[in-house]
């Protein structure tokens, strides 16, 4: 397997979509507003579209219809409304069957928007200074590299089972690189480029499995995505044959205030929220 492929394979791939891509420069920007992010969503029919779908879910319950963007994007946040941009923008890596992980399309949509909201809850709890709307838009995008290593793994998929059954490599991720001599965070973070990400949500895309990694000034918010990923899978929403094969990290308990009960009430939330929601979000 030649790395190079992989990462030609990548920058083929739509960049993302010129809204979707205002809406994250403009997040990172100290002094962005609602109304500069309402004006780029009101520019862009699909978005706007989507936005109002996701806003007047029953999943929010505001008990009326919403039908300004202005309101929208101040109900449901900057990051939030960046995270339905990018989603709304990148079917080819959301809404595409993933052979290689013997995952069905939607599949990843799915894990990446329980992990969202996992994620968002989660960081209500984190010992540090988190968004939770940061941790959101990390949970849509930390599986991105899947879409672009599923191609290359078909066919390997059972070989990969095989190892993780007997042993030989200890989770999915190096499975992967046993395959590939890459792994989904890698082929992400390249992709994550390719996107003009803003740092922190690459740091969560490439490490997302070994959050200890990260730089330090974002490493809350990748333990806050690691954490929101592993609820997602112990709900049984992974995407197919990777679901619960990877570590949890221990320290990752360090960074949050949660016990147990309060744990069991998350994830309780958790699936409440996903269950309404899903069907709403893209369509
Ligand atoms: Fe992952
Ligand atoms: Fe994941």
């Amino acid at each position: 397997m030649d790395l190079k492929d992989i990462v030609r394979a990548i920058k083929r791939l739509s960049p993302l979509s010129p809204s979707a891509t205002r809406l994250l420069a403009l997040l990172q920007s100290p002094d962005s507003d609602f109304e500069q992010v309402a004006r780029i969503v009101e520019y862009d029919g699909a978005l706007t579209a989507n936005v109002l779908k996701v806003v007047n879910a029953p999943a929010f319950g505001l008990g009326h219809h919403v039908t300004s963007v202005s309101r929208a994007v101040s109900f449901l946040g900057e990051k939030m409304i960046a995270g339905i941009a990018i989603a709304s923008c990148a079917p080819e890596v959301y809404n595409s069957e993933l052979e290689g992980y013997a995952a069905q399309r939607g599949q990843l949509w799915q894990h990446s928007l329980l992990t969202a909201i996992a994620s968002r809850e989660i960081a209500g709890h984190s010992t540090r200074e988190l968004r939770p709307e940061e941790a959101f838009t990390g949970g849509i995008l930390h599986d991105i590299g899947k879409s672009v290593l599923s191609q290359y793994l078909a066919g390997e998929t059972l070989t990969l089972m095989k190892a993780m059954e007997s042993r030989a490599v200890q989770d999915f991720v190096e499975a992967e690189r046993l395959a590939l001599e890459t792994d989904h965070s890698e082929a992400g973070m390249v992709l994550g480029l390719h996107w003009n990400l803003p740092e922190e949500l690459l740091a969560v895309v490439r490490h997302h499995h070994d959050p200890g990694k990260a730089p330090e000034e974002h490493r809350a918010l990748v333990y806050c995505v690691h954490l929101g990923d592993a609820m997602a899978q112990m709900h049984g929403v992974g995407t197919g044959a990777d679901t619960l094969q990877y570590e949890l990290a221990p320290e990752t308990g360090d960074y949050f205030n949660i016990d147990e009960d309060t744990f069991q009430s998350i994830f309780m939330d958790v699936r409440l929220e996903f269950e309404k929601s899903r069907a709403s979000f893209l369509g």
